[in-house]
């Protein structure tokens, strides 16, 4: 077999071609390794871009609910969506902590994290809100959840996490592939934000009155996002019932909106 990266092609080894050459000895367990390597490289460059597509299926399932949730309920339950492609260095260092070695199978297999989608709502009931219709979608599969909001983590993190599963369509094939999506309001945004680039900030003095107080703020905050809550309530009850004009015109800006 002629390989173009071989200086040296193993059936010539000891011609005296090969020793005017001065070719060094090639261990063909290198060539090997090296094929190896180039095919893990191709098929992990694959799973990246497969992890992105499936990070692009999540997401517009959540761009497709926010614009129905707009034309029925007039207003938009997520103020944003951010989305990320865990970095090589990540997936190498998670993979290593769980003590198992690199192969694109062990990457699908043991990280759940790989893809990961972040909705960030107004009011906490769109958070359950937004979960459920996910859930409930025929091609979704929930494979975990954990409901930061209602058990707080003992630092005051608040969120709700899923771990997802949705087909990908590719031309030759279609693959499952796992996407952790986390939905909070932006007040439990805010703070998780902040908690997150002050953890790093390591060897401060009265670290300890620094984490009580964080988790202070995160009980406050979450009693900001309470009362939003109940204002938004008493806002909605308290709306005048809609006159027959009112109802043409909703109706008029519906059929607007429904073709943006
Ligand atoms: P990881 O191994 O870190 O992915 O955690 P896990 O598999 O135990 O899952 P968990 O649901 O607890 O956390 C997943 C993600 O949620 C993290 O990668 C963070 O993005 C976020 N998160 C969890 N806990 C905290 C926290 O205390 N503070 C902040 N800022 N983010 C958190
Ligand atoms: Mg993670």
């Amino acid at each position: 077999m002629n390989n173009d990266f071989l200086p040296i092609n193993e059936d010539q080894t000891g011609t005296a071609d090969n020793q005017l050459l001065m070719v060094p000895f090639v261990d063909n367990g290198i060539f090997d390794q090296a094929k190896k390597m180039a095919g893990t490289v191709v098929e992990y460059r694959e799973l990246r871009m497969m992890y992105s597509c499936a990070i692009k299926e999540v997401r517009t399932k959540f761009d497709v609910l926010n614009s129905e949730f707009n034309v029925r309920y007039q207003r938009n339950p997520i103020a944003s969506i951010t989305s990320r492609l865990k970095s090589s260095s990540s997936i190498m260092e998670k993979l290593s902590r769980l003590d198992v070695p690199f192969s694109v199978d062990n990457v699908n297999e043991y990280l759940h994290d790989v893809a990961g989608i972040r909705v960030i709502c107004s009011y906490v009931d769109d958070i359950y809100r937004l979960a459920h219709a996910l859930a409930k979608q025929d091609d979704i599969t929930v494979l975990n959840f954990k409901d930061y909001i209602k058990n707080p983590k003992p630092n005051g993190y608040r969120s709700y996490h899923m771990i997802v599963s949705v087909p990908v369509f590719f031309s030759d094939q279609t693959r499952n592939m796992k996407v952790e999506v986390q939905i909070r309001t932006i007040a439990m945004d805010f703070w998780a934000s902040l908690e997150h680039q002050l953890k790093y900030k390591k060897e401060v003095p009265d670290q300890q009155e620094i984490v009580d107080q964080l988790t202070e703020c995160a009980t406050q905050i979450a009693q900001v996002d309470a009362t939003m809550y109940e204002l938004r309530k008493r806002i909605e009850l308290a709306e005048d019932e809609p006159t027959e004009e009112d109802l043409l015109l909703e109706k008029l800006r519906r059929i607007d909106l429904a073709t943006e």
